[in-house]
């Protein structure tokens, strides 16, 4: 029986020491300001959570461009490095390390979200179909994107390089590049959603070049050891976007390109993101060999899968996403393997103290 010690050991993921194997995976909770500031209450939400060996932050507009959803934070702005400021100090207070998702949603995204009525930027004009969330706390399809002519995408490098200062500057442990989920870099992975034919479009090597660009970029700004990147080659959300033709191939190509970088971590979501965990349909063992550096798990672990994992050598850290959002106190939870509170759905996205800060910790919810 694989041991539990597993889950509580302290580990390295780069340069970053971690308490723990648990890492709080990134979860967009849509309680920023529509500046993309962070209120207090987000100091809270993250302190509760910091017990976790690493808490990756929601995901984190790189510019105005990149936001696809109302009441996402933000790293582009002087107000935005204060308002994570004290985030950060929090965690780090508590004995925690968070780095900071960053975030290009492309074509997931909306004119009303966008400077000037914009339409969104994506590899091609392909319409997304899944609904977004608005200002005025509706839902709407993504607006009809445009293509990004090739001499725009240093651009788009600058603006993840200019984040990942600010990032700096605000005092995060390292960052990770978002290039899963069908935003703007997976846009470009998948042959489903990219039909270029400059550079960045058509073969593999093409299609993981802007992912690969803006990862180096962003290690010029961190050391490397303090960068980690998400994928996902099995899900179809956000945008309802169809999988790469060649997933195996694909991610395989981008992990040994992304490998050669000394990088912090490759992190996957295993499946369809929030689905079951799918670790046997796909290789991600190939993946994490191709890359050769340290491997973050996620999607569908409990206490008996994430054991196993670590405990096996499949995985340095698991990354648990729902479970933290209902238990706070996740780690010591799993610690004593005590039951787990479920998250109220109704208030995943949006709104204020209720279904973010109110869920009681296990002392907390075993008092008269
Ligand atoms: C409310 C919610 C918000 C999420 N936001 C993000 C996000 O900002 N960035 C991201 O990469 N994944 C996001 N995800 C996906 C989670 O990080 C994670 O992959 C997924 O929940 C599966 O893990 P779990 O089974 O432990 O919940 C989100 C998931 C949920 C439920």
């Amino acid at each position: 029986m694989p041991d539990a010690d597993a889950l509580f050991s302290p580990t390295r993921i780069g340069a970053i020491e971690a308490a723990n194997r648990i890492a709080m995976a990134p979860l967009t909770r849509s309680r920023a300001g529509m500046d993309g500031v962070h209120s207090p209450l987000a100091v809270d939400y993250y302190r509760q959570r910091a017990s976790a060996g690493l808490i990756i932050t929601e995901a984190t507009n790189i510019s105005r461009q990149g936001r696809g959803y109302a009441f996402t934070p933000g790293i582009y702005t002087p107000a935005h490095v204060e308002a994570w400021r004290p985030v950060i100090e929090a965690v780090h207070r508590a004995g925690g390390r968070i780095v900071c998702q960053l975030w290009h949603v492309g074509r997931i995204s909306h004119v009303d979200l966008q400077e000037n009525g914009a339409a969104p930027v994506a590899p091609s004009a392909i319409r997304a179909g899944e609904l977004i969330f608005l200002e005025t706390r509706t839902q709407a399809q993504p607006s009809m994107p445009r293509a990004l002519e090739t001499d725009e995408i240093a651009g788009i490098i600058e603006d993840y390089r200019h984040a990942a200062r600010l990032a700096k500057e605000a005092g995060f442990d390292g960052v990770e590049v978002h290039a899963a989920n069908g935003y703007l870099l997976d846009q470009f992975i998948r042959d489903s959603t990219n039909r270029r034919t400059d550079a960045y479009g058509g073969p593999i090597e093409n299609r993981t070049r802007l992912a690969v660009e803006v990862v180096t970029g962003v290690a010029q700004i961190w050391d490397a050891d303090r960068v980690g990147v998400r994928l996902s080659p099995l899900t179809r959300s956000a945008g309802d976007t169809p999988l790469d033709s060649t997933p195996q191939a694909t991610y395989g190509h981008l992990a040994r390109e992304l490998g050669t970088l000394g990088l912090a971590y490759l992190h996957c979501v295993e499946g369809q993101t929030r689905g079951p965990n799918a670790a046997d349909a796909f290789d991600f063992k190939a993946l994490h060999a191709a890359f050769g550096g340290r491997y973050i798990a996620n999607n569908g672990y409990d206490r008996r899968l994430a054991i196993d994992a670590l405990a096996s050598g499949y995985a340095d850290m698991v990354a648990f996403g729902r479970p933290f959002i209902g238990n706070p106190d996740l780690v010591e939870r799993l610690r004593r393997d005590a039951a787990l509170a479920e998250a109220d759905r109704a208030t995943y996205y949006g709104g204020g103290a209720e279904g973010y800060t109110d869920y009681a910790r296990l002392d907390e919810a075993a008092l008269p």
